[in-house]
C-alpha cells in the first residue's frame, strides 16, 4: 500500500476514498463568455484561462489523480476568427516555455494527443521538447489535447488497422477492443473516469470518445477562468459518491434481488 504524505486542509483526499478516479479530463469552456461579461477582448478570457488550467493542474497533482486530460484545442476551434486561434497558440507556445521548470518540479509528465500535421513548426517542437523534459514525471500524466478530434483518433485508429491487416500484420478476426486501443493515440492512457466542464453547457463536444465511454459527467456553473482547486476537490468528491455500473445491476438492484 502506498504511504501519502498529508494534504493541506482544502485537498481532496484520495485515501480516505475507496476508489478516487485515476483518468480526470476536463473540458475548459467559457473564456470568451468570462470576457465578454467584462467587456473584455475575448484574448483576457484565454489568458485568465491559462491561470485556470495551472489551478487545475496543481489540483490534480494535490489530489494524486494520476491522469489528467485537458482540451485545450479541438479540430473544430480552427472555424474561429483567424486572429483567435492565433492567439490560442501563442498562449500554448507561451506556457510550454514559462510552465516547463514548474512542470518538473510538480513530477508532472506532459504530452499531447491531437494532430501535429498542421500546427506550427515551432509549437510541433515546444511540445516535443516538454514531452521529452518531462518524460520522467512521475506523479501526473498531463495529456493536452491539442488540434484534437475525438472522431478523427478513432477513424484514424482503424485507417492503421485496416493498413495493418491489409498488410498481414493483423488478423482482422481478432480484433478485440483491447487491440483497438493500442492504435488509439490515447492508447496508452488509462479509460476516463470523471469528465469535468465547465461554463454550464452540458456536452462532450468530440473530447475523447472512446476513453470516455464510460465516465462519469459533472457539468459545472463556472466560468473556465473562475475555475478554483476547490472545484476539482468538489467534483472528485462527487464522484466518490456516484455508483458506477458499467452496464452491470449494480447494488440497489442487487439488493432487492
Ligand atoms: C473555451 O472557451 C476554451 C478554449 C477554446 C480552450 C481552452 C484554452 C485555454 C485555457 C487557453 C490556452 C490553452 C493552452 C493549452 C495553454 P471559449 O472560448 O469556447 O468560451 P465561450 O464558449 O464562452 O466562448
Amino acid at each position: 500500500m502506498t504511504v501519502h504524505a498529508p494534504l493541506s486542509a482544502e485537498a481532496f483526499d484520495p485515501v480516505n476514498h475507496a476508489t478516487p478516479p485515476r483518468h480526470v479530463g476536463v473540458i475548459m469552456d467559457g473564456n470568451g463568455r468570462w470576457a465578454a461579461a467584462r467587456g473584455l477582448p475575448r484574448v483576457v478570457g484565454h489568458k485568465h484561462g491559462v491561470e485556470a488550467l495551472r489551478r487545475c493542474v496543481e489540483a490534480a497533482v494535490q489530489s494524486r489523480t494520476p491522469y489528467l486530460t485537458l482540451y485545450g484545442f479541438s479540430t473544430e476551434n480552427w472555424r474561429r476568427p483567424r486572429a483567435e486561434v492565433d492567439d490560442l497558440f501563442s498562449l500554448a507556445r507561451r506556457y510550454l516555455k514559462s510552465d516547463l521548470t514548474r512542470l518538473k518540479e510538480q513530477g508532472v509528465r506532459v504530452r499531447m494527443a491531437g494532430e501535429r500535421d498542421g500546427l506550427a513548426r515551432d509549437i510541433v517542437e515546444l511540445v516535443e521538447h516538454a514531452e521529452h523534459e518531462t518524460a520522467d514525471g512521475a506523479h501526473l500524466t498531463l495529456t493536452i489535447a491539442f488540434n484534437y478530434g475525438g472522431r478523427y483518433e478513432i477513424a484514424k485508429a482503424a485507417a492503421q488497422i485496416a493498413r495493418a491487416s491489409a498488410e498481414g500484420r493483423l488478423n482482422p478476426e481478432t480484433l478485440s477492443e483491447d487491440v483497438f486501443e493500442e492504435f488509439l493515440e490515447t492508447g496508452d492512457l488509462p479509460d476516463m473516469d470523471l469528465l469535468i466542464r465547465t461554463s454550464g453547457e452540458r456536452r462532450i463536444s468530440n473530447f475523447l470518445l472512446w476513453r470516455a465511454a464510460y465516465a462519469e459527467l459533472a457539468f459545472l456553473d463556472v466560468l473556465w477562468p473562475d475555475f478554483q482547486k476547490q472545484h476539482f476537490f468538489d467534483a472528485l468528491r462527487d464522484y466518490a459518491c456516484r455508483e458506477r455500473r458499467f452496464g452491470g445491476a449494480g447494488s440497489a438492484v442487487k439488493a432487492s434481488a
